[in-house]
């Protein structure tokens, strides 16, 4: 037999099967009035002046661009307040989670994550060999954190706190984040993953920038992929307590990881809050009209804080839950719109659906009333 014939196995890496692969979204090559509401996208374009500022670097591509990342660097540090050195960016936020892991995780290490929660979790402890330790949420959906603290250990290397939470749109409190980070041990990283902290009401999404002055354990993940609309060109950013886990994650990637356009893109978008205010109301309009619709359909979606929502979908006895959330997500791919299944997710049975435009909206509410 020969390498090239068919059926020859590449004997991989036993880490290899142990990492989960991603549940990818659907509808990449559908018709365009397709509502894409499955990946917590903004359903608006970014500005026309980011898109000018991505495109004017474009003919200066034959250059690497800047792995210092100098200009984005400090339009954040202006923006939020926190030294450049204690700023790390990344290729979308989940690049700065997966150096996080590699950079703090091994056999023998522990990692405390709340359950359902964001689906890249699992991938560090099965990346690293670490022990993942899995922490039910509450009976709101929210994390529980005093039970996590429970899970702590002098094993413990890091512990994420999704806030607000995906898949179930739910939030805590700064306070109780606060007092939360007060107790975790200083060998500890705790990273606040705060991905949708801008669609929040219930604090500043700025207020936890004050925890960074306490706290040197403490990273705040964000991400240019939300609220900024940018999430194709692939931007994050984590503002840290001190500039350890910032050289640490540098130190896992390969250099020039954030490319010459989003970094144009993310330091020409900063420049235009007013923008920002703008999608999040548009998001709470989105958020109040479709609660109100899915509460029509006698369903109780979570108290969403975010820029979608999370619902268990009604019982019926012919169906499991698994069943029932199949046959809605093809009812509503049939009527042209795409949802997440909650089982890819943690929680079978449930939904996870992101505000559209308020046309995308009505839409999924009527389809969702058919299908019901
Ligand atoms: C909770 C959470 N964190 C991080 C991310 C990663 O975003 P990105 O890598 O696009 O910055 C997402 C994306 O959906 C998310 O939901």
């Amino acid at each position: 037999m020969t390498a090239y014939d068919a059926g020859v196995a590449i004997e991989f890496s036993a880490r290899i099967r142990r990492i989960p692969s991603y549940p990818v979204a659907g509808g990449y090559e559908l018709p365009d009035n397709v509502a894409l509401l499955a990946s917590n996208e903004s359903p608006y374009p970014p500005l026309p002046q980011v898109v000018e500022a991505a495109a004017r670097v474009l003919k200066g591509v034959n250059r690497y661009p800047d792995p210092s990342y100098a200009k984005l660097r400090r339009a954040l540090s202006d923006r939020y307040e926190v030294a450049p050195a204690r700023i790390a960016i990344g290729n979308g936020s989940c690049d700065i989670l997966l150096a996080a892991g590699e950079a703090l995780l091994e056999p023998g290490a522990e990692f405390v994550y709340a359950w359902p929660s964001f689906s890249v979790y699992p991938h560090l402890e099965a990346a690293s060999g670490a022990r993942g330790i899995r922490v039910p949420l509450d009976a709101e959906e929210r994390h529980d954190l005093e039970a996590m603290l429970t899970e702590i250990t002098v094993a413990t290397r890091l512990v994420i706190v999704c806030n607000p939470n995906n898949p179930t749109s739910t939030a805590l409190p700064i306070e109780e984040i606060a007092a939360f980070v007060e107790r975790v041990p200083r060998h500890v990283c705790v990273v606040l993953d705060e991905a949708y902290c801008e669609f929040s009401t219930l604090d500043d999404p700025d207020a936890s920038i004050d925890l960074l002055r306490r706290h040197a354990n403490l990273v705040l993940l964000r991400t240019f992929s939300k609220v900024y609309a940018l999430c194709g060109l692939r931007v994050g950013f984590a503002l840290c307590g001190s500039d350890e886990l910032v050289r640490a994650v540098d130190q896992v990637r390969q250099p020039f990881f954030c490319n010459a356009a989003a970094q144009a893109a993310a330091v020409e978008a900063l420049r235009h809050q007013d923008a920002i205010v703008e999608r999040v109301e548009r998001a709470v309009v989105a958020r109040i009209d479709v609660e109100d619709g899915l509460r029509a359909l006698g369903i109780r979606p979570a108290d969403s804080q975010a820029n979608f929502c999370w619902f268990d979908l009604p019982r019926r006895d012919d169906e499991g839950p698994a069943e029932r959330e199949a046959a809605v997500v093809a009812g509503l791919t049939d009527r042209g719109i795409l949802v997440r299944a909650g089982g890819a997710l943690g929680k079978p049975g449930a939904l996870r659906v992101t505000y559209g435009t308020p046309e995308e909206n009505v839409r999924f509410l009527e389809a969702l009333g058919a299908v019901l």
